[in-house]
């Protein structure tokens, strides 16, 4: 974040004491507008498409009543946001589903009941409370598998951060 933006950023009383400070900041359009969005700790991108929860082609259902209702019933919405998404990549290993948290990756598949949902919005919820990334437990465990090069279920996002310098303008 810029100091630009670090100044924007406005913290503001919650309705709900589990879902912490709403942290709006105005950003900068290439048209020169400013928008105010929400600034986020994470999200949950959960892929129900062309394999995933595709039953016609032999995969299991994606449980997105729990994933929704979870959601919802956690008052997590201001700092976790939920996607039901296209097509991840992975197709083969449906259901996949990809944890992105404080600029850490998790990348699970067979993600098919609606309790290993409730374990997943656990494992999110363990890393609000911690406020950062934090290892997999042990029942998911088996789930994750690595996506990226810089995929984790181990190790610390903050190892593969580098400083992008874009090349000059010739
Ligand atoms: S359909 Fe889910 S990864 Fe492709």
């Amino acid at each position: 974040m810029s100091t630009r933006q670090s100044s924007q950023v406005r913290s503001l009383q919650s309705r709900s004491s589990k879902s912490g400070p709403n942290n709006l900041i105005d950003i900068s359009t290439p048209a020169g507008e400013e928008i105010t969005i929400r600034h986020q700790e994470g999200h949950i991108l959960v892929c129900n498409a062309c394999c995933c929860g595709n039953t016609e082609k032999g995969f299991p259902a994606v449980p997105l009543e729990t994933w929704k209702s979870e959601w919802k019933a956690r008052s997590i919405r201001k700092r976790v946001h939920l996607t039901i998404a296209g097509c991840l990549g992975p197709c083969p290993l449906a259901n996949v589903v990809l944890i992105i948290y404080r600029g850490a990756c998790v990348w699970l598949q067979a993600v098919n009941s609606p309790r290993q949902v409730k374990q997943v919005y656990d494992y999110v919820e363990s890393m609000m409370s911690a406020g950062r990334y934090v290892s997999l437990p042990v029942q998911l465990e088996k789930l994750h598998f690595t996506r990226y090069d810089f995929d984790t279920g181990s190790c610390s996002p903050t190892d593969h951060v580098e400083e992008y310098s874009a090349p000059a303008e010739g």
